[in-house]
């Protein structure tokens, strides 16, 4: 089998949340570029405008759909969009997410509150929500959750963000047990230190130096590492693969371990 043909998403319709910078753009950008439709959700209506111009210039075929994750409704009405343009959605990519500052200690109920709702809660109410359409459907498909290496292990000041990775990395596993039998795959990529805006300025600081240092790879994750665990999540060549999480972030968490 030649890699073209089981890595093609020809006939797919991809939703991706946080479509509108970072990971999610560039996630978006490969799953249209192999072939998927794809439906781009954020809140920056005007950025999705742009990347659905680039994809619609390079060939792909994309919507921009405005919708905040934490909005039940408004997540209902983006699957309608999608579905409306393209058809069913077989493909999300639930990448939508925030960081915070700030110790345990100084952690407000309205930060953790904040930080949980976008990158627990939502998740979970996205991958329900494509779940249940796709089965309703009776289509399979592929969702792929964006956890963090500090779902796996922690650094100070990220309490709220860290406890929300490592549920995602649950939701993952007892999603895909659920739904293995209905040929819904469920997975997730576990990135390391990527330069975005989620990120930039502490990792242009003294500490984000210090991190590089010790990351075995000796550079931040770029445009194009993740690329890979995308596709084979997606596509046929991971038809066999559900429940996993793929740690992609040049080998920082062995050496935590
Ligand atoms: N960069 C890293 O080093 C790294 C490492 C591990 C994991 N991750 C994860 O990767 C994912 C993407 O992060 P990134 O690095 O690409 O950060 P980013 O550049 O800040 O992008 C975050 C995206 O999430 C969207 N978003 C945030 N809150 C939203 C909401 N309530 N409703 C809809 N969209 C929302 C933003 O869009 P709008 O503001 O336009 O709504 C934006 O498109 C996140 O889940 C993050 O935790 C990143």
């Amino acid at each position: 089998m030649k890699a073209a043909q089981i890595f093609d998403l020809a006939g797919e319709v991809a939703l991706v949340t946080g479509a509108s910078s970072g990971l999610g753009r560039r996630f978006a950008e490969v799953l249209a570029a192999n072939g998927a439709k794809v439906a781009l959700v954020a809140r920056r209506a005007q950025r999705l405008d742009a990347l659905k111009k680039r994809i619609e210039d390079s060939g792909g075929r994309a919507v921009a759909i405005e919708a905040d994750v934490t909005d039940r409704a408004a997540m209902v009405r983006a699957f309608d969009a999608a579905e409306k343009a393209f058809g069913a959605v077989t493909i999300l990519v639930n990448n939508a997410g925030i960081a915070h500052s700030g110790r345990a200690l100084d952690l407000s109920e309205e930060e953790w509150r904040r930080v949980l709702a976008t990158d627990l809660d939502a998740v979970f109410f996205w991958a329900q929500e494509a779940a249940r359409r796709l089965l309703a459907a009776d289509k399979k498909g592929a969702i792929v959750n964006i956890a963090s290496v500090l779902g796996f292990g922690v650094s100070k000041g990220v309490i709220a963000y860290a406890t929300a990775k490592a549920g995602v990395v649950q939701i993952t596993k007892a999603l895909a047990l659920e739904l293995a039998f209905k040929g819904v795959r469920v997975n997730a990529i576990a990135p390391g230190w990527f330069v975005t805006e989620i990120n930039e300025e502490f990792l242009a600081s003294e500490k984000g130096a210090e991190i590089k240092r010790s990351i075995p790879a000796g550079r931040f994750g770029t445009d194009g590492d993740l690329d890979g665990a995308l596709l084979l999540l997606a596509s046929k060549a991971g038809s066999y693969i559900t429940g996993a999480t793929i740690v992609v972030d040049g080998g920082q968490l062995v050496a935590l371990a």
